[in-house]
């Protein structure tokens, strides 16, 4: 038997004519009893198909029972036709039916508590699927960008004896009676592999026990995280901007049509990969009051400030740095020329807030132990963390990345949720 060379709807697309094969998914029917509408959905794109019935006699009954989401081949040709969902149209000699779908239970006005319980359904829309791609080139990209700028990739556990980032955003679990915790960063772990690697990046899932639902967190995300010794923070927002440039760019390159079909608006995003601001904290908060926003030096942006602040500033990715030392971390270092602030940033995207959080870290294991004492934390089982301090302690810093805040951003997402294949809320464990 001749062997049948399927081509992607895409490729068939830009064959413009002649035969093809192609297989697929029912995306849409409609006809009448002498000719039937099928439009084909594949990973790469729809087509209209036209089957009439006196070419399918016998097989007539069963193609009237197609429904949306039935698994069919085709065969047929292929020609240009402008009233036709993608400009294309394919005459059909040939159709193979693998299974006449049930009636699929997504139709057009569902509302977003049913999209998500069936949400592995879901994922089959075009909008989905084109965010897939995107996801799937970004992290892609920052793997190469990391690599490319001699990274190791190293990993850590998702379960922890402890918690890095503390507060009430963690999740207890039981492990073999003991109590341990699901990882909120791998950021203790990188801050001693650097002394082994000097280098390191992951990218792995962080978990946080977000009990507030809001449009960009979630309870399980996935987090880019990096730590190089011997840079400090000027460094390391270079790096920052280098990194977001590259996998902007990369996105741009692979995923035009996913971006166009999400509605991107692709110059403006060509722009923003070079429309970065930087400022001080004190600035933020000094503009912010100019702006009409009620907010004090020592307390930290609300969404709504961390949104408009990029904008205030003429830009579209805005580093803050110099965070006051009361509502940082213990591990972020201070600014000795600007004491009781941080050596450390945010960024913040236009529109959406922080993206990437940083620092040049504390390397001084007194320092960190007095802001240890002063912020009543007590390391206990994590003071494996301070030998990092304690064996060969080297200036260095590092950052995480949310890897669905800028999958959010980029595409113009109004939910972290869509930016996500499965997403993990509070109200959402399921599918
Ligand atoms: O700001 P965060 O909590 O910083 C850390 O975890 C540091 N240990 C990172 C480091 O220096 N290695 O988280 C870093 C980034 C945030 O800027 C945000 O983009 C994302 O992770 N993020 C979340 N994304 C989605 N849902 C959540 N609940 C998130 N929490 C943080
Ligand atoms: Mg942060």
């Amino acid at each position: 038997m001749e062997k049948v060379n399927f081509i992607s709807v895409q490729e068939a697309i830009k064959k413009k004519s002649g035969k093809v094969s192609l297989r697929g998914w029912v995306y849409r029917e409609r006809g009448s009893n002498k000719i039937k509408f099928i439009v084909l959905r594949d990973s790469s794109n729809i087509i209209q198909c036209v089957l009439e019935r006196e070419k399918f006699e016998t097989q007539w009954d069963e193609i009237d029972k197609l429904k949306i989401e039935s698994s069919v081949e085709i065969h047929g040709k292929i020609k240009e036709d402008k009233r036709a969902p993608t400009g294309y149209e394919v005459l059909v000699d040939k159709i193979k039916i693998f299974q006449i779908a049930e009636e699929y239970p997504i139709g057009k006005d569902l509302n977003e508590k049913l999209l998500g319980d069936r949400r592995h359904l879901w994922l089959r829309s075009r909008k989905m699927t084109a965010i897939l791609k995107i996801r799937s080139t970004l992290l892609f990209a920052l793997h190469k960008f990391f690599r490319k700028n001699n990274f190791i990739e190293v990993e850590a556990p998702s379960f922890t004896a402890s918690t890095s980032e503390g507060g009430s955003t963690t999740f207890e679990v039981s492990y073999f009676g003991k109590k341990a915790y699901l990882t909120q960063s791998w950021q203790f772990y990188a801050e001693n592999i650097i002394h082994a690697v000097e280098r390191a990046y992951a990218i792995a899932p962080s978990f946080r026990a977000e009990k507030s639902r809001t449009s960009r967190h979630l309870t399980e995300f996935w987090h880019c995280e990096v730590e190089a010794a011997w840079i400090n923070l000027d460094d390391l927002i270079k790096l920052t901007k280098d990194c977001l440039h590259y996998v902007i760019e990369e996105v741009i390159k692979e995923n035009t049509p996913e971006l166009v079909s999400l509605g991107v608006n692709i110059p403006l995003l060509k722009k923003s990969k070079d429309r970065f601001g930087r400022i001080k904290y004190s600035e933020a908060i000094e503009k912010l009051n100019e702006m009409g926003h009620k907010i004090k030096y020592g307390e930290d942006f609300g969404a709504e400030e961390e949104k408009k602040l990029v904008g205030y500033f003429n830009c579209d990715l805005l580093f803050v740095t110099n965070y006051p030392l009361e509502i940082l971390k213990f591990y972020h270092g201070e600014d000795l020329k600007n004491p009781g602030t941080g050596t450390n940033f945010n960024l913040l995207a236009k529109g959406l807030g922080e993206i990437v959080d940083g620092s040049q870290r504390e390397e001084n294991l007194d320092k960190i132990i007095k802001r240890l004492k002063k912020a009543k934390i007590n390391l206990g089982i994590s003071d494996w963390y301070l030998d990092s301090r304690r064996y060969g302690s080297v200036p260095h810093s590092g950052f995480g990345l949310g890897v669905e805040r800028v999958i959010q951003w980029i595409c113009g997402l109004e939910n972290i949720k869509e930016s996500i294949p499965f997403p993990r809320t509070p109200d959402m464990i399921y599918p």
